[in-house]
């Protein structure tokens, strides 16, 4: 990737602070695509009229989407272990919002999914 060209980004949970990322990736110009995902479909909906991104209700898609190298967990969270494990899996770099887990093994065990995942 040069500094000219751009990246799309997913969203994973569409809610407060799914809302804020989205607004400071569009001011970011290295950043082309968003593509929200939420559980919540009315949610979902709300982000994709009020923000004007892509919306996925497909977890899935969004993560064998090769086009999208990293993922920002926005999602409340008890989510926040599951999105991040899938994510690393597909090959994703993940930002996660705070507190990224709910126990300090969990938190380990995302880091260390990480190391191995992502950076193989
Ligand atoms: N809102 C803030 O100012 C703020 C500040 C700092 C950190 N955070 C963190 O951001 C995260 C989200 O907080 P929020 O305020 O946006 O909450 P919120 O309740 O407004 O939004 C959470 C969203 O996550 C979705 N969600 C739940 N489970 C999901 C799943 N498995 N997959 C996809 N989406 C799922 C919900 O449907 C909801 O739309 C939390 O971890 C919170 O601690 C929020």
């Amino acid at each position: 990737m040069t500094l000219n060209e751009s990246i799309a980004v997913a969203v994973l949970g569409a809610g407060d602070m799914g809302g804020t990322v989205i607004g400071h990736l569009k001011e970011c110009k290295q950043v082309g695509r968003i593509v929200a995902y939420d559980v919540d479909a009315k949610r979902l909906d709300e982000v994709r009229q009020s923000e004007r991104v892509d919306a996925a209700a497909d977890l899935g898609a969004v993560l064998s989407d090769r086009s999208i190298p990293l993922v920002f967990v926005t999602a409340s969270n008890p989510a926040h272990k599951d999105l991040t494990m899938k994510s690393l899996a597909a090959g994703k770099a993940v930002m996660c919002e705070k507190p990224m887990a709910a126990t300090l093994a969990d938190a380990i065990a995302m880091v260390e999914a990480a190391e191995t995942l992502r950076w193989r």
